[in-house]
């Protein structure tokens, strides 16, 4: 039984391997898993510290190890007068894949953004990935923006 709850510090290693078992970065994976495990740590302590602005969620097996996890940023617009929530990463082990835990943790970002009363939430997906073509978030009820084109600049080596 899958369940879904607020990322902790002792999770960061767990959070680590499953990056590595996806396999994105080669760079990653050849690092030391404490390299890995190290700013997750700390993004996560960030994350306590400051909960109006940011949530970490794990969805997490029957031995409480994360398979999974989801990260929103509550970003306050002048624009929209409201919140928008950016959700930055979203992950799930390759091992635990297709076993519902994708859905309940998207499912949980929304939940959370509902009882904030967001505006809206927000985040890219690569059109290449099998999430896009399987068309995870549109079955979540997520649309593709029309007219909105994604502009990034970049400080480091681009990575997607
Ligand atoms: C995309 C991802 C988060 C889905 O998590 P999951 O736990 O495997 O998904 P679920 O079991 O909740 O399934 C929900 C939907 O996700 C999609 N899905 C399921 N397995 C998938 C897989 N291996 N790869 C891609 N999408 C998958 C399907 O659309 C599925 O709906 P369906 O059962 O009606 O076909 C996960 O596969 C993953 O971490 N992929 C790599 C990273 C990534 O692409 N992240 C999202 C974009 S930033």
């Amino acid at each position: 039984m899958l369940k879904i709850r607020k990322a902790q510090t002792n999770d960061a290693a767990s959070m680590a391997e499953i990056l590595r078992e996806i396999g994105w970065s080669e760079r990653r994976n050849s690092m030391p898993l404490e390299q890995v495990s190290g700013p997750i740590e700390e993004l996560i302590d960030h994350s306590k510290k400051d909960s109006e602005g940011h949530t970490i969620y794990v969805a997490v097996n029957e031995e409480n190890k994360a398979i999974g996890f989801i990260n929103v940023h509550w970003v306050p617009f002048v624009m929209l007068g409201g919140v928008e929530g950016y959700v930055s990463d979203v992950f799930v082990s390759p091992g635990a894949s297709g076993m519902g835990a994708g859905r309940l943790l998207i499912d949980a970002v929304m939940q959370e953004g509902k009882e904030r009363d967001a505006y809206r939430l927000m985040l890219t997906n690569g059109k290449e990935k099998p999430s896009y073509k399987r068309g995870f978030y549109s079955k979540a009820g997520w649309t593709e923006r029309p007219k909105v084109a994604n502009f990034v600049y970049y400080y480091k080596e681009p990575w997607s």
